[in-house]
């Protein structure tokens, strides 16, 4: 056993994995990498595609994993800039990113806020990310055409539960409100039916009702669970909002532990985003109804190259395969030029075209 870990160890040392990152001997580095947690999959993709774009650039970097606590980002983010680093990408968790944000301006390094925007700070001025709107559109739509909304009646309205992501990361404002936009007329001629709390958009007291702390699944199926024994207890559910996969894969768990609900048949349409392979596999069968694919191999690209071209002396590089915003992203102090990538819908449809077609997983993955 011990000669095990020991081998394990010497092979993890050789092929310098030990630290998941490409530092100096001296420990310095050029570009630090800071995501927020490894319980949603993707970030774990785009840490892995960041810290080997940086170094096929000849960048010494390296990637750190916050575990959705600001606190330990914060740490993590300290000790790059003791490291030496010119350019951090930082996904965020909260605002208490912004103590460390000022100080990383105030030694001249260049901070990109990378897929969520860093609210209440003017210490930086990049931000890259997909367009987070038509992802929300495009989950509020698939409900739309799923339930057959404009033929549907307020005789016999359909039913939807509401849910949202992490209160504090703006991107949830985003995909609510985008989804909102297309589902809210609806709710308004009466032909769409909320069960429990019924935000129209982010900005309305009762989001914090139907958000959830740190895109966390257990909290998502508590509440899932908690509606159904409720508020959803005399109704048959017709569809369900959920903003990620993540968390769609943790209510459909607590809806199929009903037995209103307990076949493929019988479950409400679900959203998601993410593309995650257990949820393209639900989809797949049926169990899941949509995902969103935003490909972090196109993001993590993009972010390297700004990192780059930020580095070589540029100020507003125009990036492949991204669209330069400076009016819309305010982080309440500042507008920061954002850079915004497409997103793609996927349903069972074009799961196998754009999902295995991309090269993002491959066939076997799906046997
Ligand atoms: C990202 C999503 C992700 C969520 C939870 C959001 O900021 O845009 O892709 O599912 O965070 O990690």
């Amino acid at each position: 056993m011990k000669r095990i870990v020991l081998t394990t160890l010497a092979i993890m040392m050789a092929a310098g994995m030990v630290f998941a990152s490409g530092q100096g001997e001296s420990g310095a580095i050029d570009i630090g990498i800071a995501m927020p947690e490894t319980h949603v999959e993707r970030w774990q993709r785009d840490g892995a595609a960041l810290l080997q774009g940086a170094q096929d650039l000849g960048y010494r970097a390296e990637v750190t994993y916050g575990n959705a606590d600001q606190g330990l980002q914060n740490e993590q983010i300290q000790n790059m800039i003791t490291k030496g680093a010119k350019v951090l990408i930082v996904g965020n968790i909260n605002e208490g990113v912004n103590s460390v944000v000022s100080e990383a301006a105030q030694e001249g390094i260049i901070v990109i806020a990378y897929d969520r925007l860093i609210t209440g700070s003017d210490d930086y001025d990049y931000y890259i990310t997909f367009d987070n709107f038509k992802v929300g559109e495009f989950q509020g739509q698939a409900i739309a055409d799923a339930l057959d909304l404009d033929n549907a009646s307020s005789d016999d309205p359909k039913y939807i539960t509401l849910f949202a992501g992490s209160p504090t990361d703006n991107n949830a404002n985003f995909f609510f409100d985008g989804a909102m936009s297309i589902l809210r007329p609806y709710v308004e001629q009466g032909v769409l039916e909320v069960v429990g709390p019924a935000p129209m958009d982010s900005s309305s007291p009762d989001f914090t009702r139907i958000a959830t702390e740190n895109w966390r699944p257990e909290v998502a199926k508590a509440r899932m669970e908690n509606l159904l024994s409720n508020d959803a207890l005399n109704v048959t559910l017709d569809a369900v909002l959920a903003p990620n996969d993540t968390l769609a894969r943790a209510i459909i768990e607590a809806l199929s532990a009903d037995a209103k609900y307990d076949t493929t048949e019988e479950l409400p349409v679900v959203t998601g985003q993410d593309a995650e392979l257990a949820s393209v596999q639900m989809i797949r069968d049926g169990e899941q109804y949509m995902t969103v694919f935003k490909d972090t191999r196109d993001l993590a690209a993009g972010a390297v190259a700004l990192a780059d071209a930020l580095l070589k002396g540029e100020d507003t590089p125009s990036i492949d395969g991204a669209r330069l915003d400076t009016e819309t992203y305010d982080t309440g102090l500042k507008v920061v030029n954002s850079y915004l990538l497409e997103p793609i819908n996927v349903t069972s449809d074009n799961w196998e075209a754009v999902m295995v077609g991309s090269g993002y997983y491959s066939a076997s993955d799906f046997e």
